[in-house]
C-alpha cells in the first residue's frame, strides 16, 4: 500500500502535476520541477499553496503565505533526513500564532524605535506591534501576506520566484514597493535567497528570512549544544526595548564573542546585562566583512550529534542571532511536539535594526530608480 502510494505520487511529481488530487502530500523529485499542492485556506477563502522542491539532497517546502519555509530537510552523517526548521502543520496555526516561523520579513527586518522615522524631512509613523516599537514590518508584515509563487528549473537549479507588491502607505511605509524573492536550490543542495525590490517613492527596506534552525531536527529539544561561529568583532547593544543604543561594542571578553566558535549554551547564562534584558541572545552582530558585492561566509552552525552543518554567506552587513528566547512551550510544531525556550535559533542576515533613526549605521534608504538587492546562501554539510 505504502509502496504504491509513493509510486503514484512520484509519478505525479515527475509529470509536474500537483498531487493534491491524490489526497496526499506532493513530493518533488531531485532536480525536478517544483510541485504545487493546496495547503489550506485563509478565513476569507484565499487559497494557500505549498510548493515542494528538491535538489542536491536538500528538500524544501514553501508556502505562498508569508513565503514561509514550512520544512527544510537535510541528511545527517548517516544519510538520515530531518526537518531542521520549526514550523506548523496548518495555515490556521501560522495565522493565529506564528512567531515568524520560516517567514519572509519586510519591509523592515527587526525593530524601528517607536515605529517612527524621518526621511527627506518628512516623518512617518509605522504600525507599532512590539511594545512602543515596530517589529518585522508591523502588525501585518510580509510574513502575513499571500505571495504570488512560480516554480522554475533553470539549468541545474530548481527554485521559486515569489512576488509581492506592498502598496504606498502599507503599515505606514511610503512608496509602492515591488518585491521579488528567489529561492534557489542548487545541484549541490545549497539554498540561496535573492531579494530584489523597487519603489516609486523614497522608502526604507531591510528584507530577511526568519528561519528557526534546529539541526538535530525540529521538536528534538535545545540548540544549546549547537556550535556557532560568527565572523564579527562587534555587535550592537540595545536598550530594554531591544533598540540599538548606537554603540558598536567589542565582543572581545564578553559572551558575545563567537569568533572562534563555541556552543550556544556555553556563555548563555553568563548574566551580561545585554543578555539579561534580551533573555538570552537577541542582537545584531556587525559582520567584519561589512557590505560586500557578493555573499561572503559569515557564520557556521553545527550540531555535533548529527553532524549536520549550516554555513551562511551574505552580502549584508549584519546578522541577528536570536536564541529562541520567547518560545515558551505553548506552540506545537509540525512534528507534534511543543517548542520551548532555546529549541531553535535564528540567524537573520540584515541591515542593522533601527537604521532609519541611526545616522551612523549603513543606510537602508531606497529611492526610485534604484534596485534593492540582497543575497544569502545557505550551504549544508554533514
Ligand atoms: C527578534 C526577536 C523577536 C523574534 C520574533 C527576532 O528577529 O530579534 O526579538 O522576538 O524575531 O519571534
Amino acid at each position: 500500500m505504502e509502496l504504491n502510494r509513493r509510486t503514484v505520487i512520484a509519478g505525479a511529481a515527475a509529470a509536474g502535476v500537483a498531487a493534491t488530487a491524490l489526497g496526499g502530500t506532493a513530493h518533488a523529485s531531485d532536480g525536478g520541477k517544483p510541485v504545487k499542492s493546496l495547503f489550506g485556506k485563509l478565513a476569507d477563502g484565499t487559497k494557500v499553496y505549498r510548493w515542494s522542491l528538491q535538489n542536491g539532497g536538500t528538500r524544501l517546502k514553501v508556502l505562498s503565505y508569508g513565503g514561509v519555509v514550512q520544512s527544510l530537510e537535510i541528511p545527517d552523517r548517516h544519510g538520515r533526513y530531518a526537518n531542521v526548521s520549526l514550523g506548523f502543520g496548518s495555515v490556521d496555526e501560522y495565522v493565529a500564532s506564528s512567531p515568524y516561523f520560516g517567514a519572509l520579513i519586510g519591509r523592515y527586518g527587526n525593530r524601528i524605535g517607536k515605529g517612527r522615522f524621518t526621511l527627506d524631512g518628512k516623518s512617518y509613523q509605522l504600525s507599532v506591534n512590539d511594545g512602543v516599537n515596530s517589529l518585522h514590518g508591523g502588525a501585518k508584515g510580509f510574513d502575513k501576506r499571500v505571495w504570488d509563487v512560480e516554480g522554475f528549473v533553470k539549468g541545474s537549479d530548481v527554485g521559486l520566484y515569489l512576488h509581492y507588491t506592498s502598496v504606498d502607505g502599507e503599515m505606514g511605509y511610503p512608496g509602492t514597493l515591488k518585491v521579488k524573492v528567489t529561492y534557489t536550490l542548487t545541484r549541490h543542495g545549497d539554498w540561496r535567497i535573492d531579494y530584489e525590490a523597487v519603489t516609486d517613492k523614497a522608502t526604507v527596506v531591510n528584507l530577511t528570512s526568519h528561519m528557526y534552525w534546529n539541526l538535530a531536527g525540529e521538536g528534538s529539544g535545545t540548540i544549546e549544544d549547537h556550535e556557532l561561529t560568527i565572523a564579527a568583532s562587534r555587535y550592537t547593544p540595545t536598550d530594554t526595548g531591544l533598540i540599538p543604543t548606537g554603540e558598536l561594542a567589542k565582543v572581545s571578553g564578553t559572551p558575545f564573542d563567537f569568533r572562534k566558535g563555541k556552543t550556544v549554551g556555553r556563555d548563555i547564562r553568563a548574566g551580561h546585562v545585554q543578555q539579561v534584558q534580551a533573555k538570552g541572545y537577541d542582537h545584531n552582530w556587525v559582520l567584519d566583512k561589512g557590505i560586500t558585492a557578493r555573499p561572503e561566509h559569515v557564520a557556521t552552525l553545527r550540531d555535533p550529534r548529527s553532524g549536520r552543518t549550516l554555513h551562511i554567506a551574505t552580502d549584508q552587513p549584519g546578522l541577528q542571532f536570536y536564541s529562541g528566547n520567547f518560545l515558551d512551550g505553548t506552540l506545537t510544531g509540525s512534528g507534534g511536539r511543543t517548542y520551548r525556550q532555546g529549541d531553535a535559533l535564528c540567524l537573520e542576515t540584515q541591515h542593522f535594526p533601527d537604521s532609519p533613526n541611526q545616522a551612523a549605521f549603513p543606510s537602508t534608504v531606497l529611492r526610485p530608480g534604484q534596485v534593492y538587492r540582497s543575497t544569502t546562501v545557505h550551504t549544508f554539510g554533514n
